[in-house]
């Protein structure tokens, strides 16, 4: 894709769509790496001359204003970020938006009020794209975490104006791009997360690519009742456990290694104060449910990381919320950072993993994105994406 290196934007009023969802305990911002993974390309606009207007969902307000998703805390924290001084409207179209940019100098930048106070942004509404359109020259679509979104301000815009990629767009498209279609083998994927029925997509497409595939995670109980094991009272979907099989199935086929949990932690209740155990599969009581994957299931993954040389994963090992059960998700976060890999972690939960034990920097890519990385993993073309142009 082209890239916003390969325009001249001196002068030109650059409408820069960036991914400000970022979690918020009332005002104040609780992990702003959304904003700061922004800053190239704004930084990179400021000093090229350009007069930058970005523009960014946060939450899902519906089509109404919703005070508590303005964007004034992230203006705020932006400002500073920058050490200039963002020019923050309240809306964005309209006349006080015309007039603030009207005024704007080289090298200003300007942030909108979240889109999706507008009904009309979801809906990828004709006429609010152009109008936000009409509010520049030229669209640079730097937000990957909500490219998997149709919306006025990361799809329909691009048909009024060039659109191109902002750094970190063309660094996740890199990335994980390279992970899927040229990986370095051995190709080690981790699946994890609560249902199948998510990730079915994901896991059929990796199949075709990795050498080794590691299942975990809620899901990973499905798998287990496909191999015949009782599960008690875990969580399983039963309409799901003949697709396991053949999933099962279909990787000794394509002579993939898949990996299922040997060991795991039971546990009397879903409740982080419940008395829990290790136990093999083999022995999963009746009336216990499964919450993590266990000690030797843990060792096991870790072996293959460290026998990898390009690992992806999405999803956490058990219900990393509760601290009891949250060592399997923080084993395999600790054999990513440990592993000399190409490491690629997307998902909220696997990326709050790696955070909690401090080693996110041992990462070589943390994706900005959640739902957009999974459906770039399931091989689906981001519409976000897709509107760029080539070089
Ligand atoms: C995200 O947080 O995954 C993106 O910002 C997309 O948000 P959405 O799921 O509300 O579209």
């Amino acid at each position: 894709k082209k890239s916003v290196k390969d325009i001249e934007v001196k002068g030109k009023r650059v409408f820069v769509r960036v991914d400000f969802n970022v979690p918020l305990d009332g005002e104040v911002i609780t992990d702003d790496t959304r904003i700061r993974k922004a800053l190239p390309t704004i930084q990179y606009l400021m000093e090229q001359g350009a007069r930058v207007i970005l523009a960014s969902h946060l939450g899902r307000p519906k089509g109404e204003v919703v005070e508590k998703y303005r964007l004034t805390p992230v203006a705020r924290r932006l400002s500073e970020l920058l050490g200039k001084e963002v020019i923050k409207v309240n809306d964005s179209v309209g006349e006080e938006v015309k007039q603030a940019i009207a005024a704007m100098q080289n090298g200003d930048v300007l942030l909108l009020e979240n889109v999706r106070f507008h009904a009309e942004e979801t809906k990828n509404d004709e006429k609010y794209a152009r109008q936000l359109a009409e509010l520049a020259d030229v669209f640079v679509n730097d937000a990957f975490g909500a490219a998997h979104r149709a919306h006025a301000s990361t799809a329909g815009i691009a048909k009024y104006l060039p659109a191109v990629a902002g750094f970190l767009m063309e660094k996740e498209l890199t990335m994980l791009g390279q992970a899927v279609t040229t990986p370095r083998r051995p190709f080690v994927a981790i699946i994890g997360g609560a249902k199948v029925s998510d990730k079915i997509g994901v896991i059929e497409n990796l199949l075709s690519k990795v050498d080794t595939l590691i299942i975990g995670g809620g899901m990973a109980n499905t798998f287990l009742r496909a191999q015949g094991y009782q599960t008690g009272k875990s969580l399983v979907e039963p309409d799901k456990v003949d697709l396991a099989r053949e999933l099962i199935e279909r990787a000794a086929t394509r002579q993939v290694e898949l990996l299922l949990p040997t060991d795991v932690v039971v546990a009397r209740a879903f409740e982080p104060t419940a008395e829990n155990r290790v136990v093999t599969v083999t022995k999963i009581p009746e009336d216990w449910m499964v919450l993590d994957i266990g000690p030797a299931t843990a060792a096991k993954y870790a072996e293959a990381v460290q026998k990898a040389a390009t690992v992806v994963w999405n999803g956490p090992m058990g219900v990393f919320e509760m601290d009891v059960f949250a060592k399997g998700t923080e084993a395999v976060a600790k054999a990513l950072a440990d592993s000399p890999a190409i490491t690629i972690i997307g998902g909220g939960d696997s990326v709050a993993a790696v955070n909690k034990i401090g080693v996110a920097d041992k990462i070589s890519h943390i994706s900005t994105g959640g739902g957009a990385s999974l459906e770039f993993l399931e091989g689906k073309e981001l519409p976000g994406v897709a509107v760029l142009q080539s070089k």
